[in-house]
């Protein structure tokens, strides 16, 4: 792949209630990525609608996934940061490979089949397509390198299924352009570290969620010290003890997950948190894990909130970032007509 400038690329859907998932998953892996990395963080507001979004609730949101972004460290000077729907080299990439991508290739997706549940005749077909998006919007980056929470697996997969699959249809043409290796980029995901897949605090076998009904499920990015403090107290666990190694919390889902989220907020593996906690009580390890937890968000979370007040600095910046990620975009999408052959 060393044909390839890298470059890291990755989004998160404005649809309400951020929360410690995807900032351990996603928001601050992005923000550790910068140093060695050319970024683009997009508020994926065209995956949004694939379910139906209330427009005003859309905009808040859309506001403050890009406060969270901002308020968690990631420089918006130095790398991009817009939403989706202000570049449409998106959804037009996303059209030719809708062309190229299979119907069996997405009729396997399990996002898909979980979010349109039963009533799958009544789901959107942009809801079925989306990962085909998803790959145009990396590509159309040509990235090379995504962050993402252990859920996405699945669609990155596909994304590389697609570019490989154009980069051998078009091969020929590809050649003829100039490209010796090929086009598009296989993209890696980056699913690294101990919360990769952050779990319900009521419930160890389903993963915590924006759209959970029980709000104690999840620790949100909005809320303050008591809330947080409360629901981490109130989290299911079991009556032993922690262990004193990682291995010892198979088959206990609960604490294995408290403890990862312990061990990424502090930078430290599973074996260092349990050779502090091994052999003590929930109840002590709990307390430290509030202090832990409000230690690293309170000040995200102030952040957050000033900025959101201030809604034409969000959109200055979003709007920045629109135009450097626009000229990027254009610069693919006129090689792709090239390679396909429509005229431009
Ligand atoms: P979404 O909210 O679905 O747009 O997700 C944004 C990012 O957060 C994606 O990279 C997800 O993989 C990640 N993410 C969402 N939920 C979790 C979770 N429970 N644990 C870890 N990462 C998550
Ligand atoms: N599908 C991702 C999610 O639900 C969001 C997303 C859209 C994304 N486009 C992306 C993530 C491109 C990484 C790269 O979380």
């Amino acid at each position: 792949m060393s044909a390839f400038q890298q470059r890291v690329f990755s989004g998160v859907q404005p649809t309400g209630n951020l929360h410690l998932g995807n900032y351990l998953g996603a928001i601050q892996k992005f923000v550790d990525l910068q140093d060695n990395y050319d970024c683009m963080y997009c508020v994926v507001d065209m995956h949004a609608i694939t379910v139906w979004q209330d427009p005003n609730e859309l905009r808040d949101n859309i506001r403050e996934v890009t406060a969270a972004f901002l308020a968690a460290g990631i420089d918006a000077k130095k790398h991009i940061v817009f939403n989706q729907s202000r570049v449409p080299q998106h959804a037009e990439l996303a059209w030719v490979f809708n062309c190229v991508a299979r119907m069996g290739w997405l009729n396997r997706m399990t996002q898909f089949k979980e979010k349109a549940g039963k009533d799958r005749e009544n789901a959107s077909v942009g809801l079925f397509a989306y990962p085909a998006l998803m790959a145009a919007d990396i590509l159309v980056y040509r990235g090379t390198h995504v962050p993402v929470g252990d859920d996405q697996k699945q669609h990155l997969e596909l994304a590389r299924d697609i570019a490989q699959k154009f980069n051998n249809d078009f091969a020929d043409s590809i050649a003829a352009n100039g490209h010796a290796d090929g086009f598009f980029p296989l993209p890696e995901p980056l699913i690294t570290g101990p919360a990769t897949r952050v779990m319900s605090l009521r419930d160890g076998s389903k993963k915590m969620s924006k759209s959970d009904a029980s709000d104690l499920s999840r620790i949100n990015l909005r809320d303050d010290a008591e809330q947080i403090a409360a629901k981490i107290r109130k989290a299911r666990t079991d009556p032993e003890p922690l262990p004193s190694e990682a291995k010892g919390l198979e088959g206990r889902r609960e604490a294995d997950n408290l403890v990862g989220i312990y061990a990424a907020l502090s930078g430290d593996s599973r074996d260092k948190v349990l050779s502090e906690f091994g052999g003590g009580q929930f109840s002590s390890f709990k307390q430290a894990l509030a202090d832990l937890c409000i230690e690293k968000l309170a000040p995200i979370t102030s952040e957050m909130r000033r900025m959101q007040a201030d809604t034409a600095y969000i959109d200055s910046v979003l709007e920045d970032g629109g135009v450097r990620a626009r000229e990027l975009a254009q610069g693919t999408m006129d090689q792709v007509k090239d390679i396909i052959g429509l005229l431009r």
